[in-house]
Parts: C-alpha cells; sequence; structure tokens
C-alpha cells in the first residue's frame, strides 16, 4: 500500500513537469548499458519521461536530457560513461542539457565522489532503489537548479504501475525479481542491487497478460537468479492473496504458458545450484517455454568454481546438463564464461574448455576477469596478467567459433519456426526474425510477416546468422 501512494506520489511530479514543457517541443537521450534488467529499468525511465512529455532522439546532441542508466558488471563501462561525460560538457554549456545518470554504477561511492569531482555539471544522480523517484529529481533539478543526489543503500522495496515505453512491439521483457543473494566472488550486483525479493505472481501475471493483449508475441522473464523466484518470501512465510498456486519459478512458468496470445516464453538468468527438477519438468511440459536455456557456467573447474563461490562443481554442472538433456527434447544450452579468475592456472583452464567440447553450446557468451571494488576476488592476491587473459580469451574465442560453426551446419536443409522481427538492419530488403533457440535468420520476404511465427527453410549458414527462405508450396518440412 505504502508503494502505492509513493507511485501516486510521483505521477504528481509527473504532471508537474508535463506542465513546465508543455509546447516546449523537448528531447530526451537515453544511453542503456549492461544487462537486459538494466534494458528493463531504461523503458521504464523513458515511460515516464514520454509521461513527462519529452520525445525520444537518438542524437545525444540535441537532446534536452541526456539520461545514462549505467552497468557496473566489467570495468569497461565505465571509461564510456566518463568518455560521454566529457564531450557532454560543452553541449551542455551552449544548451543547458540536463544530465541524469542513474543505475548500478551510482550505488558504488567511489564512482559518484569522482562524478562530483570531475563531472560537477551533472545534474542528476540516482541509483538503482530510487528509478521510481525519478520524475521528482527532475522536477526538483529544474525547480531548484542544483544537482540532485537520490541514493539509497538500503535494499528498495518493489514498485509497481510504473508507465512503461517499450523498446519494440514484439518482444516484451518482464522483471520478476531484484537483486542477488549469491555473493559470487567476483560479482557486483548483490552489492549494488541489493537483497533477492521477488515480485507478487498476481503483478507478474497481469503485466504478461496485458502485454499478450498489446500483441506481443514473445516474453522474456528477468532475474538475477530467476530459478530462486519466491524462496525469500517462502523462507519468510510471505504469502500472496492472489495466485497462491504459484509459489516457485517452475509453478510461474505453468501459469505463463496458460496465458493466450503469448507464444514464446524466454528467461534469464538462472543459476545451476538451483535447477531443480520441477524447473527442468516445467520446460519439458511448457510448450511456449523456449528450450535454448541460458546456463551460466562461469568456469569449468572445480577448484576455481569453489574460489567463485559458485557452489557446484564441473561434474555437477555436467550431470545438470545431461539430466536435462535427457528429459528436455530438443534442448540447446547457452552460458557465460569467465576466464582470468584469480589464480587460474593453464591447466584450470582447460577444464573450462573441457566443457565447451562436452556440451557444445549453441553460444557463449566470453567475459575477462574485471576487478571489482568491494569484491571478494578483487582482494584476492593471486591475480591474472592481462596478457595471460587475453591469450585464455582468444583460446576459448577460437574453440567456441569452430564449434558454433559446426553447429550451425545441422541448421541447414530443417525447417524452422522464426519469430519475424523486423527488416534487416543491415539490408532493408530483407527480414530478420529469430528461432526458438534464438538463432538470427534472414530472408525475403512481405513486411506483413513482422510480427508473426512462421515457417522457414534454412539453406545457409554465416557464423552469426543464418540464412532462410519461405515455403512457396508443397515443398516436404523437416524439423531437426
Ligand atoms: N568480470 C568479468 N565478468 C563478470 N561477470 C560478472 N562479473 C564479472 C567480472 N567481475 C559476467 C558473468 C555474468 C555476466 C553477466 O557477467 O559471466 O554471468
Ligand atoms: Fe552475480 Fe552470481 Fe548473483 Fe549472478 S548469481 S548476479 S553472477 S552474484
Amino acid at each position: 500500500m505504502e508503494t502505492k501512494k509513493e507511485i501516486e506520489e510521483q505521477k504528481e511530479y509527473i504532471k508537474k513537469v508535463k506542465e513546465i514543457n508543455q509546447n516546449k517541443n523537448q528531447k530526451y537521450n537515453i544511453l542503456t548499458m549492461g544487462c537486459q534488467l538494466n534494458e528493463n529499468d531504461s523503458e521504464k525511465l523513458c515511460g515516464m519521461l514520454e509521461e513527462m512529455g519529452y520525445t525520444k532522439t537518438e542524437n545525444q546532441n540535441e537532446a534536452d536530457i541526456a539520461l545514462f542508466n549505467t552497468c557496473c558488471v566489467r570495468e569497461n563501462a565505465e571509461d564510456k560513461l566518463f568518455g560521454k561525460l566529457g564531450e557532454l560538457k560543452k553541449i551542455k554549456e551552449q544548451k543547458g542539457t540536463i544530465i541524469a545518470i542513474g543505475g548500478c554504477m551510482m550505488q558504488e561511492k567511489h564512482i559518484t565522489n569522482k562524478i562530483k569531482e570531475s563531472y560537477p555539471y551533472t545534474d542528476i544522480i540516482f541509483g538503482t532503489h530510487t528509478l521510481h523517484k525519478f520524475p521528482e529529481d527532475l522536477y526538483k533539478a529544474i525547480k531548484e537548479k542544483k544537482r540532485q543526489e537520490d541514493i539509497l543503500d538500503i535494499d528498495g522495496k518493489i514498485y509497481e504501475d510504473l508507465p512503461i515505453k517499450r523498446n519494440s512491439n514484439i518482444k516484451a521483457s518482464v522483471t520478476i525479481m531484484n537483486g542477488c543473494n549469491n555473493f559470487c566472488s567476483y560479482c557486483i550486483v548483490p552489492y549494488v542491487r541489493g537483497r533477492e525479493r521477488s515480485r507478487e505472481p498476481k503483478a507478474i501475471i497481469e503485466e504478461v497478460k496485458e502485454i499478450a493483449k498489446q500483441g506481443y508475441k514473445e516474453i522474456t522473464l528477468l532475474g538475477q537468479n530467476v530459478n530462486s523466484y519466491l524462496r525469500i518470501e517462502k523462507e519468510k512465510n510471505i504469502e500472496f492473496e492472489q495466485y497462491k498456486e504459484v509459489n516457485s519459478f517452475a509453478t510461474l512458468l505453468k501459469e505463463i504458458n496458460k496465458i493466450e496470445g503469448i507464444e514464446r516464453i524466454r528467461f534469464v538468468s538462472p543459476h545451476p545450484k538451483d535447477f531443480t527438477d520441477d524447473v527442468i519438468e516445467a520446460i519439458a511440459t511448457c510448450d511456449k517455454v523456449c528450450k535454448l536455456i541460458h546456463l551460466p557456467l562461469q568456469s569449468g573447474n572445480t577448484k576455481v568454481l569453489k574460489e567463485m563461490n559458485r557452489k557446484y562443481t564441473k561434474e555437477q554442472y555436467l550431470n545438470l546438463v545431461e539430466k536435462m538433456k535427457a528429459k528436455i527434447p530438443n534442448l540447446t544450452l547457452s552460458t557465460d564464461i569467465i576466464v582470468g579468475f584469480p589464480g587460474e592456472t593453464d591447466e584450470e583452464f582447460e577444464d573450462t574448455l573441457d566443457v565447451v567440447k562436452k556440451v557444445k553450446f549453441e553460444q557463449v557468451y566470453m567475459f575477462i576477469y574485471s576487478r571489482r571494488v568491494g569484491t571478494p576476488g578483487d582482494k584476492m592476491e593471486n591475480q591474472i596478467q592481462e596478457e595471460t587473459k587475453h591469450k585464455r580469451f582468444d583460446k576459448l574465442k577460437a574453440l567456441v567459433e569452430s564449434q558454433i560453426e559446426e553447429n550451425n551446419q545441422k541448421y541447414v536443409g530443417t525447417t524452422q519456426k522464426v519469430l519475424v522481427e523486423g527488416t534487416s538492419k543491415n539490408n532493408e530488403e530483407m527480414l530478420t526474425g529469430r528461432t526458438d533457440s534464438n538463432k538470427v535468420v534472414i530472408f525475403e520476404g512481405s513486411k506483413n510477416l513482422i510480427g508473426n511465427i512462421i515457417d522457414l527453410k534454412i539453406t545457409s549458414e554465416h557464423m552469426w546468422y543464418l540464412k532462410g527462405k519461405l515455403f512457396l508450396g508443397t515443398e516436404e518440412k523437416n524439423s531437426f
């Protein structure tokens, strides 16, 4: 109830800013860094900005508000932010651009201190727990003409009913939980996003129903650790009034699978240690749940996994994969891998290559270990030299690419169900879509197909995409 009142208050600020903006043709630009959760937060920021009378521009130089939604999972985002802030100084002097920075990086004291010292012309700094207060912060920045700093160190609550402007009208993301309690020793997320807390089933289901009504075909459920959905609430004996049968991630999947109109359900990211049998069974039996599962590995070596605080061994990961493959027909897997974690030896790194060879992932997101201030990994003394990290990265990349090439071959000649997403970025004449296993397929066809799931025959493979063609007559359709 309390949160509802807080959102009502923000809606009043939205009205006030809208009044200020009347007939002024105000524009905003937003730069989003990082993961899909951040993208989803940005959609909420865009929703608020549009209700306040701003329209979006892709050109930061012509924007009246330049907004940054930051990520701090790896180091490179910091350099990017500071570079952009430097560039904006002159533009701000000329046209008074309001500069607002939010997101994970703003939960780090050393970063906000640097912004205040080196980029004092920044107008608004807000964190992950105060995103819903952006209208108030903006109103005050305009009225009081002084910097607003709105950062909470304690865990934020869950706020429903924020305006939202989604990036696509075919695929939508739905955040089901915030925060993380796992404290993997390399990861900053638990420090900047706070403790794990799940959204109420009713709020999620109503959001998905609304999305389905608007004509969306695919949804992605988001959380740092989706398969422990409602775990903390259960431990605390918190019960929700409606949808009592939804009491876990598996039961949530089953309930969402019933929603008419939605044709594909994806989710990121689950944790291997929480991949219980009921989740495997739900994936196998829910026809709409895509059979590509993202299962972050991080390392294939048991000792490194222990140091990473991942709570599974190489063998447990491989056994889980075997179990999943046995129970879920046509299962494909993608993963995240970090190379060069402190103390990782060449031999231990070989275990990672071994798991990659055995599992044959559909896609691998590869990262070079990046020291994050405040994490246990940063305090470890046996940091790996940059050169070694890069060598290992290149070795992994070469293996992954050769496997992807080999794996792509299996698609050629098959029929795939493809959700058509739009025209290809590189060629307006061609359409682009994705298979159930998230492979990009480029093909020739009428724009009326956009937004539909259609059958395509795969004619060739090209490393990062497949080429396909429409069925014209009575050709035979072969799936795998
Ligand atoms: N260094 C490199 N990669 C990291 N990730 C998380 N923290 C770090 C770090 N400090 C990667 C993990 C995670 C993904 C989102 O980012 O692989 O799954
Ligand atoms: Fe980070 Fe581990 Fe939590 Fe994922 S599960 S957000 S890697 S601490």
